[in-house]
């Protein structure tokens, strides 16, 4: 029956043959579907290195090499069918009965001496869910140590493991050496800096970004791209009823947006027609080989970009491109600076760099400028363009939510001038005390948090509060994706979108530990764009979810992209139409 199966459209004759003859021993223990089946050319290799053998080929093909030189046809099957035998084995893994099958964790299997490392391979797709349901049946933790390649990981979301790593004893956890040459794009700035070097970054980045003037230009430029790009952009998609990936729209949106708060520059990105954006694809391609560099023993990526093959050849040329975009406006913005001195009216962080003197005094000041605003760039681009793209996913497939958010912005509505275009935004100051507004935003955070896994090295041996031992060379995964999936952690309902969680009896925003809901970090090294951002993300939805109604393509699928930065793999498709009447009054017509 197993070899009927197989033949069944897939296997030409004489390969059912050599099914049929060597399959039996196979049947006892594997019951073969037709999808579970290795691809045909796996089986046709098998048939031709078993009708090869039998015939004696293998020896004579020795000979030959011996003699006068391989069969080198010969010699690639045999490479491929050892690589066959591989993926046929994992297939075997893959479909062996449940009873039978010595899984401990879904989605993640452990193998001898090799551990769980094929399986993260095989489930590299499905990467943040597997490990979630490995920590939910491992009790948050999970260590992994294989005797080769120094490969020693422990994996956590425990949030007594994450308050110890992060705040109790933050020392022993640097980012390390290794993340730093994993986050090469961020040169030596504060995501990858220890110590004193990253002490004073901090320092500088926080005093410039607290200022009374840099918040008012915050909320400014936020204002000013809603009623300037995205309300139009959107618009003219509802208008001209045509379907629009909102996550593009975001990625371009906080492109422009960062630009301007960094640089003081607003490259135009989210304009309609949607120009091609080198630098923000560089920047994915960059972002996706950081990730790949996560899960791969740092040995193999190492030799991968000295041969400059697979991902890294593709990262070796976006960093050019993005490299290139910061130093010319680093160049250009200095050039200005030198000719006509400070721009007084100018609050972007470009322009605090070049004026501070501190930093002018310090020899290698472009370098360090850089730095600072490529790692800014990448923070304020990247995790906010995540952020409002889920927020918006979530607020389309949760209509309970979205009307209780739209009765909550009505009475700020309804004082609100009506723009050209009959739109309406809202200030910054006017969504500050919203309390529903903040509790979707964080509730969005906490199930989508935009950086899904942070990584940290171990400085001396210590016990973690969970009782596991780490020493110097482990490294530390603790995934945030999962935290907000643990039963344990945030109740039954954890999977629910469910604002209402953030809300306590007495209708005030709920205190919740940065342990516990981990998106924008915890302890010394917690976000520093964490205040920028939620004024970003509310004045952009209160807008979004006011004026228009928005409508996830039916059978588009939405799952996250393999990616240091949890974006949609792939984007986010919608319609969008423009609310008619008040829109508070959803559901009560
Ligand atoms: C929804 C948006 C954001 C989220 C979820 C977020 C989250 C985080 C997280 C988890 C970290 C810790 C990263 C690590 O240690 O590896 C971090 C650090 C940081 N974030 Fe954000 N971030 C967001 C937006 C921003 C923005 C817009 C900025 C400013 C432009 C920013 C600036 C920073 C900086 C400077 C750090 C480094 C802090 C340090 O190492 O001391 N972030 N953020």
């Amino acid at each position: 029956m197993d070899g009927q199966l197989i033949g069944q459209g897939r296997a030409c004759p004489p390969q059912r043959a050599y099914i049929s003859t060597t399959m039996h021993l196979h049947a006892q223990h594997v019951r073969f579907t037709a999808s579970h089946l290795p691809c045909v050319p796996v089986l046709h290799l098998h048939h031709v290195l078993h009708a090869r053998m039998s015939s004696g080929a293998l020896l004579s093909a020795m000979d030959m090499g011996m003699g006068m030189g391989m069969d080198w046809l010969f010699v690639l099957q045999l490479l491929m069918s050892a690589v066959c035998l591989l993926v046929l084995l994992l297939r075997y893994r893959a479909v062996k009965p449940e009873k039978t099958r010595r899984r401990r964790y879904p989605g993640l299997t452990q193998w001898p001496i090799v551990g769980v490392i094929p399986a993260i391979v095989s489930n590299i797709h499905r990467i943040f869910e597997g490990v979630t349901g490995m920590l939910a049946l491992s009790g948050l933790n999970y260590q992994c140590r294989f005797w080769f390649a120094g490969f020693r990981y422990f994996i956590t979301c425990d949030p007594a493991n994450v308050r110890h790593i992060f705040t109790s004893n933050f020392e022993n956890y640097p980012k390390g050496d290794v993340f730093a040459q994993m986050f090469d794009i961020l040169g030596g700035g504060i995501f990858n800096s220890d110590g004193e070097r990253w002490r004073s970054q901090r320092t500088k980045a926080q005093m410039l970004m607290t200022t009374p003037r840099y918040r008012a230009f915050v909320a400014q430029s936020s204002l000013d791209k809603v009623e300037q790009s995205v309300l139009p952009f959107l618009a003219h998609a509802a208008d001209s009823d045509t379907t629009c990936d909102l996550q593009d729209v975001f990625t371009r949106w906080s492109f422009d947006t960062t630009c301007n708060l960094v640089f003081g520059v607003d490259p135009g990105c989210l304009a309609i027609g949607l120009p091609d954006v080198p630098f923000a694809r560089a920047m994915d391609d960059v972002l996706r080989t950081v990730f790949v560099r996560h899960i791969m023993p740092v040995t193999c990526w190492k030799v991968m970009r000295r041969l400059d093959v697979g991902h890294e050849r593709k990262n070796a040329a976006a960093r050019r491109t993005a490299d290139e975009f910061v130093a010319a406006t680093i160049a250009s913005r200095r050039a200005a600076y030198n000719k006509q001195g400070a721009d007084k009216s100018a609050a972007d962080l470009l322009s605090s760099f070049i004026c501070d003197e501190e930093i002018a005094g310090d020899p290698d000041a472009d370098v360090y400028i850089r730095d600072m605003t490529m790692n800014l760039l990448v923070a304020g681009r990247d995790a906010t363009s995540s952020a409002l793209s889920w927020f918006s996913y979530l607020i389309a497939t949760n209509p309970r939510v979205e009307k209780k958010l739209l009765e909550e912005l009505a009475p700020i509505a309804a004082r609100r001038p009506v723009g050209p275009d009959g739109m309406v935004a809202f200030e910054a100051g006017e969504l500050k005390n919203l309390l529903y507004l903040h509790a979707a935003v964080c509730e969005c955070l906490r199930l989508y948090p935009s950086l899904p896994v942070e990584t940290k090295a171990v400085a001396a041996h210590d016990v973690l509060p969970s009782g596991h031992e780490v020493r110097p060379g482990d490294k530390i995964l603790v995934f945030n994706y999962s935290m907000g999936r643990m039963k344990r952690v945030w109740g039954a309902d954890c999977r629910e979108f469910r604002p209402e969680r953030w809300i306590s009896e007495d209708g005030k925003l709920r205190y919740v530990p940065s342990n516990k809901f981990v998106a924008f970090n915890s302890g010394p090294r917690t976000c520093l764009g964490k205040e920028m951002v939620l004024v970003q993300m509310k004045v952009t939805v209160a807008a979004v979810a006011w004026n228009f109604a928005v409508e996830v393509v039916p059978g588009h699928v939405v799952e996250p992209k393999l990616s240091i930065i949890l974006h949609m793999k792939n984007g986010l498709l919608v319609r969008v139409k423009r609310r008619s009447g008040n829109p508070a009054m959803i559901g009560k017509q």
